[in-house]
């Protein structure tokens, strides 16, 4: 998720200095290279071997030590970086960052980078609540530092308040999250069908499903979020209007068919989490029906295939479907990925609690069309969303290098 991306740990004089090494080692599997720059009390706490083993790069502790390389190191690690973390954060290295000061590797390495920093706080209680301290990252976020929450346990001074720093896993998707922000998907042009579709019976009746649009509308914005060009062919639902989305409303399923095939063309990435009826009333009544006989039948023909159709000519576009099951979930999910020539099927078990229609979480499987399935936990569908554009935008990526 992390290859090819620099991350810049800068470590400070906190009893949670040792959960500091845990977020490297996470960093690592994840494929980014790390650098390490620790105060000098922070080495009261960890050695700086512990990172230097972990991260395997130099830890740099001293402005003056004797260079390794021959670079200026704090501008060298300053254009470095994708992201500059500073976990734990200190109200000392807060207080310096908000007046300007660089006295020290870390400080001098923050006032240099154009990199976007996350400050992931750890301190008393009371230090916390300081009104000095909250003065000062106030003044920071307003000039654009990133900061985390602490979060509420027992701190270092035996009292049970807010200060911990947080996990290493929500430190780490802290990160994720801001280096998305960044953009990694500038450039890219991104089709994503939402929503239910009604097919009419009469003027006032009409066939659905429980979609929300939340799942779609999740995907879209976090594809804007993260510097895609991005438009959304919503069936009817109650969610706003997404800013700097192109949003195209359709009700029935022929109009979203010819919606999305008008403006498939020029799009890089095509998600169809839309839940399209599959069939319609083979005729709408003009007028509304009435209550006559105890049975009323209706005929119903088959709607056209939207994912089928572009499936067929999708070219080197990158097309992701959906599947919602309640049976059979890979066996099923893995027929619509191959009939409708997709690249990857987002699984979702509707027996599930907490997945599917209509909730504010999903619990899903990415399946590849090389057999690859991730299985991932109940998460927000914001989350979901970022984790089926990296599975996404991994495979555009490959399928542009194979191109060229
Ligand atoms: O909207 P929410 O409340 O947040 O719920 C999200 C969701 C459950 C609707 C979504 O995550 C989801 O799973 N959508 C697909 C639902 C489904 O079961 O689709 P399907 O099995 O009917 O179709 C498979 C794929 O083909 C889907 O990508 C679908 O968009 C597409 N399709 C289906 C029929 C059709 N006529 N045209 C299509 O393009």
């Amino acid at each position: 998720m992390l290859n090819g991306k620099n991350v810049v740990l800068g470590v400070c004089g906190g009893i949670a200095a040792y959960k500091s090494v845990e977020i490297v080692s996470r960093l690592k599997k994840l494929g980014a290279e790390v650098d390490v720059i620790m105060t000098e009390s922070a080495e009261k706490f960890v050695a700086p071997l512990t990172f230097r083993s972990i991260s395997h790069n130099p830890v740099i502790t001293d402005m003056f030590a004797e260079p390794i390389n021959y670079d200026i190191k704090h501008i060298s690690l300053s254009q470095k970086a994708d992201i500059l973390v500073i976990a734990p954060a200190t109200a000392n290295i807060i207080g310096k960052i908000a007046n300007g000061i660089a006295d020290d590797m870390l400080t001098t390495t923050v006032m240099a980078t154009k990199a976007k920093v996350l400050i992931v706080p750890a301190m008393n209680v009371n230090m916390y609540e300081n009104v000095i301290v909250k003065n000062n990252i106030e003044k920071l976020k307003k000039l654009g530092y990133g900061f985390m929450e602490p979060d509420t346990g027992m701190l270092a001074c035996g009292v049970n308040a807010k200060g911990r720093m947080p996990e290493p896993q929500s430190v780490i998707e802290a990160i994720v999250d801001t280096m998305a922000v960044k953009g990694d998907m500038k450039n890219i042009r991104v089709l994503i069908t939402a929503g239910p579709t009604r097919e009419a019976i009469d003027p006032v009746r009409y066939i659905t499903n429980h979609s929300s649009g939340k799942m779609g509308y999740a995907i879209a914005k976090a594809a804007q979020k993260r510097g895609a060009d991005v438009s959304l062919v919503s069936g009817p639902v109650s969610i706003e209007k997404p800013e700097k989305i192109t949003v195209y409303n359709v009700i029935s399923a022929d109009e979203m068919f010819l919606k999305v095939n008008e403006l498939y063309e020029p799009a890089d990435i095509i998600i169809m989490a839309a839940a399209v009826a599959d069939y319609k009333c083979s005729v709408v009544a003009d007028t509304k029906i009435k209550k006559s006989s105890d049975e009323l039948t209706l005929s119903l023909v088959k709607n056209p295939d939207i994912a089928y159709s572009i499936g067929k000519k999708k070219g080197k576009r990158v097309m992701v479907g959906f599947s919602a099951e309640t049976n059979d979930l890979y066996k099923n999910a893995k027929s619509k990925l191959e009939n409708k020539n997709m690249d990857m099927i987002v699984a979702n078990d509707l027996t599930k609690e907490g997945a599917g229609f209509n909730c504010d979480t999903n619990i899903v499987s990415i399946i590849g069309n090389n057999g690859e399935i991730l299985e991932l936990p109940i998460m927000p569908k914001e989350k979901v969303a970022d984790e089926i554009l990296n599975y996404a935008v991994r495979v555009y990526y490959q399928k542009k290098e194979s191109n060229t």
